[in-house]
């Protein structure tokens, strides 16, 4: 199983990528989210400029996308929510569209990115993607990781496990059964 991991922070030493590396799960984690243009619908042509074609090719060729995104006053950050608009067309097309997700999130504040992750959800869904309900939620995320970057909570370290078992389970629902 492929799984494409996409984190909404550009920083080098972002807690949401550090959050992915220790995803229960083997994954690719994509870097290429600072390339992407802003969405314009006049640009949205084939072919679709360069940054875009990559992203979408590396979206279609995952069995599975698995996000973390940080909370930008009390939302995805621009970014990220212009690279998932990018993702969602064509719309009858979209390489999102039946595609098992699941969205984890992680914040220095109290609350790990709840909302965040609650908006990005339902982006998703919006998107046609088939969302994964379940969420890991890492708050005061400068005291979750070890210098290693190793998440250091076991009770998160659990959820993680409990996502990353329903994102399989999305997927293996995809695979036809054989004969
Ligand atoms: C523009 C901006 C807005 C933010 N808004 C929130 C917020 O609404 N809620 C929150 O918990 N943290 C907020 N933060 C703090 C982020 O959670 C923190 O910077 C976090 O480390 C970002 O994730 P990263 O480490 O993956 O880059 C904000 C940070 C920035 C830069």
């Amino acid at each position: 199983m492929k799984v494409l991991g996409i984190s909404g922070s550009l920083r080098r030493d972002s807690y949401n990528s550090a959050l992915l590396r220790n995803a229960p799960l083997e994954l690719d984690l994509w870097e290429g989210l600072k390339t992407i243009p802003p969405y314009d619908e006049d640009d949205d042509v084939e072919p679709a400029p360069p940054a875009v074609a990559r992203m979408r090719a590396a979206v279609a060729g995952a069995d599975a996308i698995l996000f973390a995104t940080p909370e930008y006053n009390a939302s995805v950050p621009g970014q990220l929510k212009n690279a998932v608009d990018w993702l969602s067309r064509p719309r009858a097309t979209s390489v999102l569209r039946n595609k098992p997700v699941a969205v984890v999130g992680a914040s220095t504040g109290a609350f790990g990115a709840v909302w965040a992750q609650a908006e990005l959800r339902k982006v998703l869904a919006t998107a046609g993607a088939r969302v994964v309900d379940a969420d890991v939620a890492v708050g005061h995320a400068h005291q979750r990781f070890d210098a290693s970057g190793f998440l250091t909570d076991d009770d998160l370290r659990e959820q993680f496990d409990e996502l990353a078992q329903a994102l399989v389970a999305a997927v293996d629902l995809r695979q036809p059964v054989a004969a």
